[in-house]
């Protein structure tokens, strides 16, 4: 299946009418502005959250604890200049910029199911580049066998930092193996647009058969390690948010069930839809787990 979002819905049927207008708008002004993403077989053709769902509705305790924290002050976030540092077991250590990690010709559009640990999901059009490509620029040396990520410190312009609402910065980890997975992205954008603030600009990671806080934001740091990192959740609560957090409809969180989900938009009466093994990207994944007691390893 080779779709793009605009093959699925008509523009002002996703959008919001405010973000319609706003989209027009930043069109007209600056046609620049629209990147295009080649389509990719990974995506799903699930119905589309609306560009004003995606980005009003967010996690990003850097900003805040509510759900429109995000949106309400991440425009504080300066994002360019931007770089990121790759370093530890990599032949080529040094500061890459986004542009050499995600250039824009190389964008592909991954339309995937976002569900978070909270019970909630969405469906999203994401502009990125997988996250192997740009491993493979600063060379992966013998011995790597984690990689370890780092969303930037920086209270003055993140307030929610100052509130110590997490141990800052917010660090995640993955297997080398699911980093080099051809599903694990570095996205730079959504909606053929530069990634809004409040979803993580300039550059994050997606990994979409995981819950959604392993899809760490505003990326600053990227280490090879050949130790198992710590991420924030794991660190700050060990028996609810495990290092692997492969989304499992049987295993739940000890506060609630994760057996379904709310699907962000479906309305009201929309009702609540069965989760599926690894977010339903099963076929692709679970090769990477056989022989892992996933009850275990959660
Ligand atoms: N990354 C950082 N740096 N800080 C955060 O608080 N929240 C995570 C993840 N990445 C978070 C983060 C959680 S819990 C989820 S569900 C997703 O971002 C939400 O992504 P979205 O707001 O773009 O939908």
């Amino acid at each position: 299946m080779k779709l793009r979002w605009s093959d699925v819905t008509p523009r002002p049927a996703y959008l919001g009418r405010r973000a319609f207008m706003a989209a027009g708008a930043a069109m007209l002004a600056a046609p620049a502005f629209g990147l295009q993403g080649r389509p990719s077989p990974h995506s799903t053709d699930e119905a589309l959250n609306s560009f004003e769902e995606i980005t009003n509705y967010n996690n990003f305790y850097e900003f805040g604890f509510g759900k429109e924290d995000p949106a309400r002050h991440a425009h504080a976030l300066t994002t360019d200049p931007w770089s990121v540092e790759i370093d530890g077991l990599v032949e080529r250590p040094g500061s890459y910029g986004v542009e050499d990690l995600a250039p824009e010709n190389a964008l592909e559009e991954r339309i995937y199911r976002l569900r978070c640990v909270e019970a909630w999901s969405m469906v999203i059009p994401w502009l990125g580049v997988p996250l192997s490509g740009a491993l493979e620029r600063a060379g992966v040396r013998s011995g790597a066998k984690f990689v370890r990520f780092e969303t930037l410190y920086r209270p003055a312009e993140m307030r929610g930092q100052n509130a110590r609402l997490l141990a800052f910065p917010y660090v995640e980890g993955l297997r080398l193996d699911e980093a080099m997975h051809p599903l694990t992205i570095l996205a730079t954008g959504l909606y053929d647009q530069p990634m809004p603030n409040q979803n993580g600009a300039p550059i994050r990671l997606v990994v979409p058969w995981k819950y959604g806080f392993k899809s760490i934001k505003s990326v600053v740091r990227i280490t090879l390690t050949d130790r198992q990192p710590v991420s924030t959740w794991e660190a700050l609560q060990p028996r609810e948010y495990g290092f692997y957090a492969n989304v499992n409809p049987q295993v739940d969180h000890p506060r609630w069930s994760q057996a379904t989900e709310r699907r962000i938009g479906a309305g009201l009466f929309g009702g609540r839809q069965d989760t599926p093994m690894f977010n339903g990207y099963g076929d692709q994944v679970a090769a990477l787990y056989s022989g892992m007691d996933l009850a275990k390893h959660y």
